[in-house]
């Protein structure tokens, strides 16, 4: 490796850092056309049109379900609220427990408390996925029969071998494809494996509103039940897509209604970034094929392969540092902030993806998980929005490789 290119900040020299690593994607202009429309019109509670093709909710549920390929689309508040409602789907009861990454954002153990339910937790692989090999060994000793699992920072297991483990034990599968949008096992598109699939809308994702989720299934009753739970009264059910008059007539008012909808403006600014996800999904491969060229041999660092059945999105780059103790790690991290490159460690810091730090567990969280641990405490996470390009990875690259000099020579 070539040795320190300038003077690092801490040593008194210039930041080279002249751009946001963390900007969100701004709304496509049409979307924001027509939620101005919206409020201007005072149009922004999605059943305030009596015709779904009116809607740009209902609009954007059809438009993402043919996107993911599945049957039905719900869009709510968020994804949390998305988990929440799956795992009623489910059937999952106060004190029930429910099998979970436990390399996960707190999001998830969150829903599984905010239903009353206790999570087990499994073990991840050094590549950040959940290891089949630890569920199966969860669920025989549990006995739990849902399985909510985070395609964590867009990091996919092995779907063979967790699809199996499912199919033997018969669980409920509830993926969590917060950060899996156009992410693939085998050809087929994440969100197609469970019986459903949340999504996230919050900022730092693919499809970006400020807040929002979706919920996707190829069931009909399931459909029928999560648009119910969302908050759908009184008949308003046929302003969805698809549903069939005499089961929502036989459902309605047996479902309670948590209030979790998707509003109008949030449906107008998502509809039209379906299309350019595809875009966006190329210039997210190209950075980071490319900075990992730039700093994949690096010494201090590994960048783990994918498995070769799984085809990402790369919307953030994770890689593990090695040789390096946890204080030097968060020195490297302090760093790269100082320098201008926010990035994190995951098992430090008081990190909300860290499961040791879910206090609200009440001792759940106080489980024995080395390879979790090991994997999180060495995994630095970083942005890579998609106004990036190569110059900005050439830069970033540079920073990188200085401060691990300076760390390692002073
Ligand atoms: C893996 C994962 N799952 C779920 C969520 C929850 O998403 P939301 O904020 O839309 O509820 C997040 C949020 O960042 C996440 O990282």
């Amino acid at each position: 490796m070539p040795g320190r290119s300038r003077k690092l900040v801490v040593e008194g020299g210039e930041k080279i850092i002249d751009f946001n690593i963390k900007a969100f994607k701004s709304a496509p202009e049409s979307g924001i056309t027509d939620a101005v429309e919206a409020m201007r019109d005072g149009m922004m509670y999605r059943y305030q049109h009596k015709d779904k093709t009116n809607s740009h909710v209902s609009l954007f549920e059809r438009e993402f379900a043919e996107h993911l390929g599945t049957n039905y689309a719900l869009g709510v508040n968020s994804c949390g609220a998305a988990m929440f409602i799956a795992l009623n789907l489910a059937g999952v009861k106060t004190g029930d427990k429910v099998l979970s990454n436990a390399f996960t954002f707190t999001a998830v153990p969150s829903a599984i408390h905010h239903i009353r339910a206790t999570p087990v937790f499994v073990e991840s692989t050094d590549e950040w996925g959940l290891s089949a090999i630890d569920l199966e060994r969860k669920v025989v000793e549990s006995g739990a029969k849902v399985l909510l699992m985070s395609y964590m920072r867009g990091h996919v297991p092995n779907m063979d071998a967790v699809m199996e483990v499912v199919r033997k034990h018969d669980l409920f599968f509830i993926e969590d494809c917060a950060h899996a949008y156009m992410t693939y096992w085998d050809g087929i598109p994440l969100g197609n494996f469970g019986h459903i699939a949340c999504f996230s809308t919050q900022s730092s994702k693919g499809l970006s509103s400020g807040e929002g989720g979706i919920l996707c299934t190829n069931d009909q009753t399931l459909a029928a039940k999560a648009l119910l739970y969302a908050g759908s009264y009184e008949g308003r059910w046929d302003r969805h897509h698809g549903m069939d008059p005499q089961m929502m007539s036989d459902l309605q008012n047996h479902i309670p209604g948590y209030s979790m909808r998707m509003s109008e403006i949030t449906g107008a600014i998502l509809r039209p970034q379906i299309p350019r996800l595809a875009e966006i999904r190329k210039i997210h491969r190209s950075n980071h094929q490319y900075l990992e060229s730039l700093i994949g041999q690096h010494p201090n660092l590994n960048i783990p392969k994918p498995h070769p059945k799984a085809d990402y999105f790369c919307d953030t780059m994770q890689f593990h540092t090695v040789d390096l103790t946890l204080q030097k790690a968060e020195s490297f991290v302090q760093l790269m902030i100082q320098e201008g490159l926010g990035v994190q460690i995951f098992g430090s810091g008081r990190n909300a993806r860290d499961f040791r730090e879910w206090k609200y567990l009440n001792g759940a969280e106080q489980v024995n998980l080395p390879e979790t641990v090991q994997n999180i405490e060495s995994a630095v996470d970083l942005s890579l929005q998609p106004h990036l390009g190569h110059s900005e990875m050439d830069i970033i690259a540079q920073v990188i490789i200085d401060i691990l000099d300076y760390i390692n020579n002073g």
